[in-house]
């Protein structure tokens, strides 16, 4: 059984199939879209020692070749040196404009593999196969692909949206608790932005998410991808609602910055804490109530993710580095950062009319 949600986007619109075993339907999902049985498989070597052989049965037993490139698993392998190994690759196995690339991994495999897929011959057609939780429900869903450079995170990149998406939660089986944590955490955004419903579903349910039960873990999925499908359908480029998304983001790349993106702090794990901040931020500027703050941490602290930088082993960052930090995020224009502020639970707006001096009230509290 498996469940469809449709990205409209006009001529580039594709569905995101999302149920328990959509791996082993994969060559009958790509071979409508492809225009030769070429599939070149780009995964990092955790996905392939668990998942590669049920996805290549499926496909070398429907008549697709291909190569499956095995990338280092970890944040480094998004990077110029990774993009050019990665494209160096592709191109020695002569993989052409009618081929297909396959991203077979988390967000950092799917942002690497969806760039490449959109350099090469000036681009070729992809296919997003999430098996991370946060790449199932968010990076591989919007077209959105980058790698990292020394001047900071996902800074060189472009839209390119897949032909497909597909989302076996049974791939979840194998992702330690902490990477399902994290990618929860991006869950909880989409009922914080808009749908104060879901929030209160994922009180309720939240911990069968984390535990394995199937049908909450789609049921997750599929709410997340149809507030991101329906985002991304109206604000493709980020010109206005798309960057509702970023709810604690902005937060959360500072303390990212400060641990030096290692695994003392992942992506998620850093957004539940920014969301705790953003909330913390909206209640000083009278959006949301003490009781939405507490109602927020209570349930990021139920599911065992942290709340507050001073959880973070051995953080020591001060408020004026962390504001240094948010200075040089891809939010800032003109010297001046956008914020996104929660309105009480399932709203939110974009504002660029934050003061410096509630900025470090919040981050010192
Ligand atoms: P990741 O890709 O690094 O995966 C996390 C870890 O889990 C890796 O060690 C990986 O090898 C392992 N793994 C993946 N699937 C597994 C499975 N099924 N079983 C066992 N191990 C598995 O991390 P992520 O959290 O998926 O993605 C983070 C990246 O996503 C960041 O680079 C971030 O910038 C990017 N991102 C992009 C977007 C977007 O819109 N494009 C949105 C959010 C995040
Ligand atoms: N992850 C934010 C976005 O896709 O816009």
């Amino acid at each position: 059984m498996s469940e469809t949600v449709r990205v409209s986007l006009g001529e580039r619109a594709y569905d995101i199939l999302i149920g328990e075993g959509v791996l082993g339907e994969a060559a009958a999902r790509i071979a409508p879209l492809a225009r030769r049985k070429v599939v070149a498989i780009i995964t990092d070597e955790n996905v392939a020692r668990a998942h590669l052989p049920t996805l290549e049965k499926g496909l070398r037993a429907a008549g697709f070749k291909g190569p499956a490139i095995m990338l280092p698993p970890g944040e480094e392998t998004k990077s110029f040196k990774g993009l050019e190994h990665l494209c160096g690759a592709l191109l020695t196995a002569e993989i052409d404009r009618g081929d297909m690339v396959l991203a077979f991994g988390g967000g950092v495999i799917g942002d690497l593999a969806g760039l490449a897929a959109g350099l090469i011959k000036r681009g070729i057609d992809f296919v997003q196969v999430p098996t991370t939780l946060l790449a199932q429900v968010d990076s591989s869903v919007g077209g959105k692909t980058a790698i990292n450079t020394k001047e900071g995170k996902n800074l060189v990149g472009l839209f390119h949206q897949p032909r497909l998406v597909l989302a076996d939660v049974g791939v979840l089986g194998t992702l330690p608790l902490r990477e399902l944590q994290a990618g929860y955490a991006e869950i909880v955004k989409y009922g914080l932005i808009g749908d104060a419903a879901f929030f209160a579903w994922l009180e309720k349910n939240g911990a069968r998410v984390l535990d394995g039960d199937t049908a909450a873990r789609i049921h997750a999925i599929k709410r997340s991808c149809e507030m991101k499908a329906d985002i991304v359908a109206t604000d493709e480029r980020e010109g206005g609602i798309r960057a509702l998304l970023n709810l604690g983001h902005t937060f959360g790349h500072a303390l990212e910055a400060a641990t030096g993106y290692s695994s003392r702090l992942l992506h998620g794990e850093a957004v539940a804490i920014g969301c705790v901040m953003a909330y913390e931020l909206s209640h000083a500027l009278g959006y949301a109530s003490q009781a939405d703050v507490a109602r927020v941490r209570a349930h990021f602290d139920a599911l065992g993710l942290k709340t507050r930088p001073a959880e973070i082993a051995g953080f020591s960052a001060t408020p004026r580095e962390l504001i240094a930090h948010m200075m040089h995020d891809k939010k800032v224009s003109d010297g001046r950062l956008t914020f996104v502020l929660p309105k009480g639970i399932g709203a939110a707006f974009t504002t660029r009319d934050v003061s410096e001096g509630s900025l470090e009230r919040v981050l010192a509290s």
